[in-house]
This record gives structure tokens, C-alpha cells and sequence, in this order.
């Protein structure tokens, strides 16, 4: 424990390191001069402030309200010197935030009495926030958990969708790399890019509910088929509506809008322009563009220039012009992703 004691008579001085030294696990630090006393206590942690009243500036009120200014020393005690009868003072001193006072002359018996009670009460204060920081740590380390998990089970889920849908993981993973690389370029935030890698893989979620000679047909839907397959973003939406995770209300969001259009011409609501989340568009341009240039059950595989072709064709009527101006931006990165991920 550092115990700092300021005081100008050099013989108090002497009398307070003395009576220091006789406790246990202390050390006193001395300091004649005032304002060398407070540039060591706002500098360094000290456990314990003995300060006199009657000093050359600082004397004891300023040196105290200084100590108090450092939020790191709210609560460290000091205790000031002053003659009993010096009322006033002890006012002052109590506003500016002494915890205790000791009588001058200086008493032996009342010193070692005071300044064990101050020791302990900065003993506790310490244990304290260490136990804080201790809850700290375990709180972090549990919310850390649950991300973890939430993660997982999000992954889970995509992966149960996986098993129905003919489509593969890769294809899955390049349209949600795709909706990332859109989401930065049009300077979204952060943590909103980082969800749509969560989010984005679940966008067909809804075709577990659509049934296998619908999903599966080799060759194109007839339009009574094709209205059942568009039910995929209401089931879709049905079943991962109104969670408490933000990724998976933002699923949500996107298996509900990937088919909608800038014009008004998609499905399920014929939602246009901006009344389409931000989400839904990005995602359409993104599993458009993955969807063209796959093989599919009931399609072949496009050329990039073709696929490319199509989204400026329709750019402003299936597709938010930004979004596709943003996927053209990061071209480089589209190949790149189409590169990495080029296992289906
Ligand atoms: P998907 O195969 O992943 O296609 C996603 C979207 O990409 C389609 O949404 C469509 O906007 C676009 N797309 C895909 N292939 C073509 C194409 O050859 N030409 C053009 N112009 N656009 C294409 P859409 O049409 O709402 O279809 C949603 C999902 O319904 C498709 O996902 C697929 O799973 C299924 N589907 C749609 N039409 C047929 C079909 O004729 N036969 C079968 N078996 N499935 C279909
Ligand atoms: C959503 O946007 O995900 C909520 C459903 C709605 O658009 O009505
Ligand atoms: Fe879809
Ligand atoms: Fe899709």
C-alpha cells in the first residue's frame, strides 16, 4: 500500500513516516513540497493521501479538490491534518472530498487507528473492483456464447434447408458473398454487412416447404406451379418472423423480399422502388446473378457476360439501379468470389 504524506514541516514529516512504517504492507512516500506531492498522486496510484492543511499553494483544500478531479482517485481516501479547532476548515475540506481528518498536534495512538480504518476501507474498495471486473469478463465471456450459438444454430438451419433444395452449398455461399461485397460498396454499416453473411444463406429457406415435384421438376414450371414455388418467401418468411436475433430478422426480411422488383413487378407483395428493404434488393441482384450462372434443374449454365448483360438490361426495372451500379463497382470481387467458391 502507498501511503503519501505531504506536509512542509519536515519534523510531521518524519513523525507520520515513522508511524507509517509500522503498518503492515505500507510504504509511505513523503513529500515536503506540495506540488510535487500532487504531480506523484496524479501520475501513480496511491492507496492512501495523508495531507496537510496549512502548506504554501497548494495547501491541503486545493491539493485534495486537484486528487478528486482524477476520476481514478473518486474514492481513494485521504485524510487531512488540521488543529481540531479549525472548524471551517474541516467544512471546506469535507466538500472538497477529505474522508477523514486527523487532529494536529499529531497523536500516535489516534494516527495508527485512522489510518488502519482508512487501509481497510481501500482494501475493500479494491477487492471490490476486482470482483467487478471479474463480472465484467464472465458477462462478456456469456454474451460471447450466445453469439456463438445463435450462429450456430442459424448455420444449422441453412443446412437443413440445404438437404431439399437441389442447390448446392457453393451456390448458396456465392450469392451471400455477393450480397456482402454489394452491402460495402454501397457503404452500409459494418456490423449490417457482417449479419447479411448470417442472413443471407437462409433466403430460400422457405423452399423446405415446397413440394418435391414442384422443387424438383427437371423442366419449366407451368404458371400453377410456379405460383406454389412462390410461396417459398412467405414460408420462408413464416419461420423465421419475429425472432430476437437481428441476423435472423434480417433473414427474415430477405426470404420475404428477394423476388420483389424495382418496378413493382415481383412477388409475394409487388412492393417497389424503396418500399423494398434495402436488403431485399441487394439480395435479388445477388441470387439473380448466382442463379444465372448455375446450372440449374429446369436451366443451363450463363456465360458472365451474358448473366452481366442481363442485370443492366434490367436495371431500374427487375433490379435497384444502385445495386447493380455497386456489383459492377466490385467486379474484380465478383470473379474472385466465383473463383473461390467454384465447387458446384
Ligand atoms: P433460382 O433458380 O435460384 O432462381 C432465382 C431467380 O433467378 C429466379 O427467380 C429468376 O429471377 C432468376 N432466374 C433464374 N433462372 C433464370 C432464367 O433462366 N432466365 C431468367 N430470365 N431468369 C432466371 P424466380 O423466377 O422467381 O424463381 C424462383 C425459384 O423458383 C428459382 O430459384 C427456382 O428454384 C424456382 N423455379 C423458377 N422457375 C422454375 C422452373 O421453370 N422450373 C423449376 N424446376 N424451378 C423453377
Ligand atoms: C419485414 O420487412 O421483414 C417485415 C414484414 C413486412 O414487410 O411487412
Ligand atoms: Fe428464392
Ligand atoms: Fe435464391
Amino acid at each position: 500500500m502507498n501511503v503519501v504524506i505531504v506536509d512542509d514541516t519536515p519534523t510531521n514529516l518524519q513523525l507520520m513516516s515513522g508511524l507509517v512504517q509500522r503498518l503492515d504492507g505500507c510504504r509511505p512516500l513523503l513529500f515536503a513540497d506540495s506540488g510535487s506531492g500532487l504531480w506523484w498522486c496524479l501520475e501513480h496510484d496511491p492507496d492512501l493521501i495523508i495531507v496537510d492543511y496549512m502548506m504554501p499553494s497548494p495547501n491541503g483544500l486545493e491539493f485534495i479538490r486537484q486528487v478528486r478531479r482524477e476520476p481514478r482517485h473518486a474514492d481513494l481516501p485521504i485524510l487531512m491534518v488540521s488543529a481540531d479547532h479549525e472548524k471551517q476548515v474541516r467544512y471546506a475540506a469535507l466538500d472538497e472530498g477529505a474522508t477523514d481528518f486527523l487532529n494536529k498536534p499529531v497523536d500516535g495512538v489516534e494516527f495508527l487507528a485512522r489510518a488502519r480504518n482508512m487501509l481497510a476501507l481501500r482494501r475493500s474498495q479494491l477487492a471490490l473492483a476486482g470482483r467487478a471486473l471479474t463480472l465484467a469478463e464472465e458477462v462478456r465471456r456469456a454474451v460471447a456464447d450466445i453469439h456463438d450459438r445463435e450462429r450456430e444454430t442459424i448455420i444449422r438451419l441453412a443446412r437443413a434447408a440445404e438437404y431439399r433444395d437441389p442447390e448446392t452449398g457453393s451456390h448458396i455461399l456465392r450469392m451471400t458473398q455477393y450480397t456482402e461485397l454489394i452491402a460495402a460498396r454501397l457503404g452500409l454499416p459494418k456490423d449490417f454487412q457482417e449479419m447479411l453473411l448470417h442472413a443471407a444463406p437462409m433466403h430460400d429457406i422457405g423452399k423446405l416447404g415446397t413440394p418435391d415435384h414442384i422443387l424438383l421438376k427437371p423442366g419449366r414450371h407451368t404458371p400453377e406451379e410456379f405460383e406454389i414455388m412462390r410461396r417459398h418467401t412467405l414460408i420462408g418468411y413464416e419461420i423465421l418472423k419475429e425472432s430476437s436475433s437481428r441476423a435472423i430478422q434480417l433473414a427474415a426480411s430477405i426470404a420475404l423480399h428477394h423476388h420483389e422488383k424495382f418496378d413493382g413487378s415481383g412477388y409475394p407483395r409487388a412492393l417497389a422502388g424503396e418500399a423494398i428493404p434495402i436488403e431485399g434488393r441487394i439480395a435479388a441482384v445477388a441470387d439473380v446473378f448466382d442463379a444465372l450462372t448455375s446450372e440449374r434443374p429446369y436451366k443451363s449454365v450463363w456465360s458472365l457476360e451474358d448473366a452481366a448483360a442481363y442485370l443492366r438490361d434490367h436495371r431500374g426495372r427487375h433490379f435497384d439501379p444502385a445495386c447493380v451500379d455497386a456489383f459492377f463497382d466490385c467486379w474484380g470481387g465478383v470473379l474472385e468470389i466465383g473463383h473461390r467458391f467454384d465447387g458446384a
